[in-house]
């Protein structure tokens, strides 16, 4: 949800943002924007509708400085536009970006009108920079500035701030957004992730809620909320430049689609003995909660829900242990009963989300006794917030549809069964067949990943529909669900998901030619009573496209097309078949030339309600 990047060097830093502006794309790519103070200390500023590449073409191949700041944007307050992309300049002196929102806008807006300051944007932001040029004006420093302007305001912020009165200084500060430093020899930067800033360096400082920095090509000096000086450790990435390379792939969805056998295989790695889970890969105290955990309350938005949904299935199922799933933005704003010994899970892939931060704070007010998430990036708020977690290895997604993220949250949802079971009854004999189906699982997917040719096989009848629907029982409803949401969100197909039992209480009604219907269908005790609600179809002259085991009965007839799919144990189910809707999903919006990684109106992390 918007990405900044900054940097103070000796050299120009215009490369530097740019290349981090590319990186952070995902987050938003509506319009972009740089602003450096050049070699004659004037603040230089370009920006553009659309994507950086728009950006990039606008730049003058002159624009030289060595302090700079630059903003990709998804728009909040203010529609798409030239003036209301950041970088957000007052005066031709403070030039700002910022990631967030500021809640208060309008109030502050109309202070400033009296005080004659002159507003050339729609957004929220532009009342951040007027009220540090404000506060520039009486303090004469950038630093004491950005400090006394801050408590004015309400909302969520990471922020970036030059001004040509300082040529070689930077201000950062975050409050509910992400914001890294990066630490270089000689040089500095800062960005929404450490990816942006890999090129430059491997080395991170992680602000934390409420940080100031004061940022020089010498020095970075951290304040904490209360302004007391504050040492905050300098981290080791492990990344490399080349992680988030997009490779001989198309697209990134494609590539973290195929990255999923060597993905599922790095969360295991260390996680599991023979036989057993280890409980320490929860982190500290991990043991001593899980005797103690009498119910799980899981929240997430999106897929990671979509994940939550079928970690239900597992943990009553196998582990025997009472489970509630909820979107975070409904639950944040509820008072949920809080039974005893609860564990509140929450799933996330950027550990950013803000629907996910929120709902855990308020859970932690509820008083649920212990919080754990899961999550793929280390160092992120909710890692941060969460008393125990267990990270997934799925390496950094770029695409904006999630899909390694899901899988490997499943995989670490069968951990947390295992080590919540063995305590409830799925016995050390239940675990270990957990363990050993999830060794089996990365070739699983390998041999699935085969399939790919068969499932390109079907676009043709996806391609020109308005509307799918995805049918599935069981844990293979939520699998439905996002098979649902990958093609929506990535080819703008109307896709539902339904329970295959709820087809004859309503939507059968929409079922004709023109409305393809996909089935994810294993071999389980819900085969039978999937086979007749597929029959219900076939009779009001609905097509079929049906994921299937060999041996299920379904067969390839007029109506109905079937795909093999290698016989899987029915705990595995939900991964396999996940891959084969990713699949579909991805092939069908290529062959509309939708922009796959970076679909209309989204963007990765959502960190704004
Ligand atoms: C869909 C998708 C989103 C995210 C959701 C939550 O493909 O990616 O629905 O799953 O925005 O994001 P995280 O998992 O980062 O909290």
């Amino acid at each position: 949800m918007c990405g900044i990047v900054g940097a103070v060097a000796q050299r120009n830093v215009v490369p530097i943002l740019m290349e981090g502006l590319r990186r952070l794309e995902y987050r938003g790519y509506d319009s972009a924007g740089v602003a450096i103070i050049d070699r004659n200390h004037c603040l230089a500023r370009t920006r553009s509708v659309g994507k950086v590449r728009d950006l990039e073409a606008r730049l003058d191949a002159q624009m030289d400085g060595v302090t700079g700041i630059a903003h990709t944007r998804w728009a909040t307050h203010g529609r798409p536009a030239t003036e209301n992309a950041h970088p957000h300049v007052c005066r031709k002196t403070v030039a700002l970006v910022h990631n967030g929102i500021i809640e208060n806008h309008e109030a502050l807006r109309k202070e400033q009108l009296k005080l004659g300051y002159e507003f050339t944007s729609e957004t929220d932001t532009e009342v951040v920079v007027h009220e540090i040029y404000r506060r520039l004006e009486e303090t004469g420093d950038l630093l004491a500035a950005v400090r006394a302007a801050l408590p004015a305001l309400r909302g969520a912020y990471a922020l970036g701030v030059i001004t040509n009165h300082e040529p070689n200084r930077l201000v950062a500060a975050r409050r509910g957004s992400p914001l890294v430093i990066g630490i270089g020899i000689g040089e500095h930067f800062i960005a929404s992730d450490v990816a942006a800033l890999l090129p430059v360096t491997q080395r991170f400082v992680f602000l934390e809620e409420g940080d100031i920095a004061d940022i020089t090509r010498d020095a970075v000096t951290i304040y904490n909320a209360q302004g007391e000086r504050v040492e905050r450790p300098v981290k080791q990435s492990e990344l490399s430049s080349d992680a988030v390379a997009r490779g001989e792939y198309r697209h990134y969805m494609l590539k973290e689609i195929y990255e999923q056998p060597r993905a599922i295989a790095d969360t295991l790695e260390n996680r599991i003995g023979l036989h057993h889970v280890y409980d320490e890969a929860f982190g500290h105290g991990a043991p001593a909660i899980f005797e103690s955990v009498e119910a799980v309350q899981i929240v997430a938005c999106g897929t990671s829900y979509h994940a939550g949904l079928i970690g239900k299935y597992w943990l009553e199922g196998l582990a025997g242990i009472p489970c509630s799933v909820e979107v975070a933005s409904e639950f944040r704003y509820r008072k949920p009963q809080v039974a005893r010994h609860t564990l509140f899970v929450t799933l996330s892939q950027s550990g950013e989300t803000a629907d996910t931060l929120a709902a855990l704070a308020h859970a932690q007010e509820l008083g649920f006794a212990h919080t754990l998430s899961i999550c793929n990036v280390p160092e992120s708020s909710l890692v941060r917030g969460s008393q125990l977690t267990l990270m997934t290895q799925a390496g950094p997604e770029i695409g904006v549809a999630s899909t390694k993220a899901f899988t490997t949250q499943l995989v670490a949802l069968l951990l947390l069964v295992a080590v919540l079971g063995r305590r409830r009854g799925l016995g050390s004999d239940g675990e270990a067949r957990i363990v050993g189906l999830l060794r089996t699982l990365p070739g699983l997917v390998e041999q699935v990943l085969a399939l790919d040719a068969d499932v390109q096989a079907w676009v043709p009848f996806f391609a020109n529909k308005q509307h799918a629907l995805f049918l599935g029982r069981g844990t293979q409803y939520p699998v439905a669900m996002e098979g649902a949401l990958k093609l929506k969100e990535i080819s703008y197909i109307h896709a539902e998901a339904y329970p295959a039992g709820e087809l004859k209480h309503g939507p059968l009604a929409l079922v004709d030619a023109d409305m393809p219907v996909v089935a994810v269908a294993p071999n389980n005790e819900l085969l039978e009573k999937l086979q007749s609600n597929l029959q219900e179809v076939r009779a009001r002259g609905g097509e079929l496209f049906v994921f299937a085991d060999a041996d299920n009965g379904i067969r390839e007839e007029t109506q109905t097309h079937v795909i093999v799919v290698p016989p899987t144990n029915d705990l595995l189910a939900p991964i396999i078949y996940t891959v084969l809707l990713q699949l579909l999903a991805y092939h069908v919006a290529v062959s509309k030339g939708a922009d796959i990684d970076q679909p209309r109106n989204l963007a990765k992390s959502v960190t704004v309600e």
